[in-house]
């Protein structure tokens, strides 16, 4: 959701805060604001729109500044304390007045936030008695209101924040500065509403809702946990317990983050989207590397701890996520032969899961930090499961809370939709099948899928082994992929003003249907619908004709006869087949009305090929229709609220 960065230190804290804004504005990108502490008071700069217009807006102030500062009577001074924010909208529409900072009614304190205060109406309500006037429609204003209720009554800064940090209802990270105690940031996170990460500088401290937004500053970070508050000055930070004894401080442990700073920036490339498209196949390498011996066929997962096989596995994630969960049931049941279910993140909280013994709960999350996966995974440890996670973003809250994880080792994505981190997440999972199978045994109190013999153990392991053995070859098969440029630009330049598409698929690629019709969804707002192929005819049929787009992928697996069966359906009803299909065939060359190719590749790494086209296919489109592909309207990278 809402991106954070604060400062305190030596240097203008503007081109620091505004610098780490850019790179995190992929969270949220309603409206965008700035305060400082400049001398005697707090200046905040506000903008409705992308964070552009607030620049303009800090532009037109530094002028009038200069101006006003020219004089011989004006105080000079040199902001060294400040917070930014980028806004996604939940309470109050878009406009100046409900974007952040929010400031306390005698201008002392200043408050961003990233989350719900679910109990803002009461706050609200007794502020207002208080004779507190509001001056926006969020749920944030209570809470700079509440710290000014105590620092009035003589509290320091922190004990101020704390207090009423402890009336917040909600999840919730919050970043505070005031007048009366410069030189000063206070950060806290209570719940799961994002991250709040704390980057350790010389003579100078930042926070950050996420790594990339102060990365380039330092590389030495801090991870806030539930109910951790952070006292930042220039000198140092001190952790502290929320509504803990003054003075109790707590040790936290210091991370050091790996990423390269120049892997947030777009380079060469127009938008983070292709950028990251095209960094698939050195993603994956790294996503591989040392954790495969190609010789034995073992794989090595370090970080997950696994110390003995799960029964069953319960797969929970959103959006793209829970589509790359898809593919890897289809993984994990076929190598390792354990039964996978597959749940999205808001939804397997609120049902019963049968959680039996041996059970993991598996998150698959990019960020680390969406609310329903984190919570699906909170319900599945309550209810006595072991829990697991893949992660993208090094520190973040899945890792924390897992018992064993596998970082997918792409390094930051910034695009709002995610490309490499679900072929890496789809990897990581093909890899985790292998690592299950490769411990197969026959030991019926270990062996939950009770096949018995020792032949079939035995298979399992052999499978598992020859299954790890073919990501070899992967890498350069998406290399190749990536190196043809086949027929995207022109199929956006045909159908571009279409106002529907289907995708089918089917077996190990269905769920690539469901990531092609989301993706273009996402990024080129034309609506898509992704089905298995064999449902079609129960229903998705009536839809088509002549003017219908239908991406089939029909590629060279166990089911391509059936398949193409479906792609006949379509044409006798005059439908437009885009086929996605391996190179060389052409039974469906014929067949279709335009083909894009992919290398031939062992059929449970099909996903990964079959995965690319459809994020090219939504690039294409998206910039031939004039859309924002790296920040589509109304979406979050991460999306840290329920
Ligand atoms: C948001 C993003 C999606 C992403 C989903 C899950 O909705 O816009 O692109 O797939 O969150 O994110 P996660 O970080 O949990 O993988």
């Amino acid at each position: 959701m809402c991106g954070i960065v604060g400062y305190v230190g030596p240097r203008n804290a503007k081109p620091v805060i505004i610098g780490g804004l850019r790179k995190l504005e992929y969270r949220g990108y309603d409206s965008s604001g700035i305060a400082e502490l400049c001398g005697d008071h707090i200046e905040i700069t506000r903008a409705v729109g992308k964070l552009g217009n607030l620049e303009t807006r800090l532009v037109e102030r530094e002028a009038w500044s200069v101006e006003r500062e020219s004089s011989p009577h004006a105080p000079r001074s040199t902001p060294n304390v400040g917070v930014g924010h980028t806004r996604w909208a939940t309470h109050g529409g878009v406009t100046e007045e409900n974007a952040h900072p929010h400031i306390s009614m005698d201008g002392d304190v200043a408050v961003v936030h990233n989350g719900i205060v679910e109990n803002f109406t009461e706050l609200r309500r007794d502020l207002q008695a208080e004779g507190v006037i509001f001056t926006s429609e969020t749920d944030t204003e209570v809470i700079v209101h509440l710290i000014a209720r105590y620092t009035k009554q003589g509290l320091s800064l922190e004990t101020a924040a704390h207090t009423a940090f402890k009336l917040l209802r909600g999840s919730e990270a919050i970043v505070v500065i005031s007048i009366k105690e410069p030189d000063k940031l206070i950060a806290a996170r209570i719940g799961n509403a994002g991250g709040v990460v704390v980057g350790l500088g010389e003579g100078e401290n930042f926070v950050a809702s996420d790594v990339p937004g102060i990365l380039e500053h330092t590389r030495k970070m801090v991870f806030l946990d539930d109910g951790d508050v952070v006292v930042a000055t220039s000198e140092g930070v001190t952790f502290r317990k929320l509504g803990s004894a003054a003075g109790e401080t707590i040790q936290k442990q210091v991370h050091t983050i790996a990423w390269d700073p120049v892997s947030a920036e777009k380079g060469e490339y127009r938008h983070f989207m292709q950028k990251e498209i095209f960094e698939q196949a050195r993603a994956l390498t790294d996503t591989i590397r040392g954790r495969v011996n190609f010789e034995t066929g073992q794989v090595h997962l370090e970080e997950l701890n696994l110390k003995k096989i799960p029964a069953r596995i319960y797969s929970v994630a959103c959006g793209t996520s829970k589509n790359s969960a898809l593919v890897g049931k289809f993984l994990i049941e076929k190598i390792a032969q354990i039964p996978v279910e597959v749940d999205y993140g808001s939804e397997f909280r609120y049902r019963d899961p049968m959680i039996l013994p041996d059970t993991v709960v598996l998150g698959i999350t990019q960020s680390g930090e969406t609310a329903d996966t984190l919570a699906a995974m909170q319900s599945g440890r309550e209810r006595g499961a072991q829990v697991w996670s893949i992660i993208n973003a090094v520190g973040s809250q899945a890792e924390r809370v897992s018992d064993g994880f596998i970082p997918m080792r792409t390094g930051p994505e910034i695009g709002v939709c995610s490309t490499k981190t679900f072929v890496a997440s789809i990897v990581d999972q093909y890899l985790l099948a292998c690592a299950l199978g490769q411990e197969s045994t026959d030991d019926p109190s270990t062996d939950p899928t009770q096949l018995g013999s020792s032949g079939q153990a035995h298979k399992r392991r052999t499978t598992a082994r020859n299954a790890a053995r073919e990501l070899a070859h992967l890498p350069s098969l998406v290399s190749r992929l990536l190196e043809a440029n086949p027929i995207y630009e022109e199929l956006a330049g045909i159908y571009h003003d279409r106002e529907h598409f289907l995708f089918l698929g089917r077996g190990i690629n269905y769920p690539i249907a469901l990531e092609g019709a989301l993706k273009l969804k996402e990024v080129s707002y034309i609506h898509a619908e992704g089905y298995p192929a064999g449902e079609m005819k129960h229903g998705p049929i009536a839809l088509i004709d002549e003017n219908m787009p239908v991406v089939c992928i029909a590629v060279r697996d166990s089911v391509y006869e059936k398949m193409l069966s479906q792609v006949e359906q379509v044409r006798a009803r005059h439908g437009i087949v885009i086929a996605i299909a391996t190179e060389g065939d052409e039974q469906i060359a014929k067949k279709a009305d335009h083909v894009i190719w992919v290398p031939q590749a062992p059929e449970m790494l099909y996903p990964v090929l079959t995965a690319i086209p459809m994020q090219r296919l939504a690039y294409h489109f998206a910039i031939r229709r004039g859309c924002d592909v790296d920040q589509p309207r109304n979406l979050a990278k991460s999306v840290t609220v329920e």
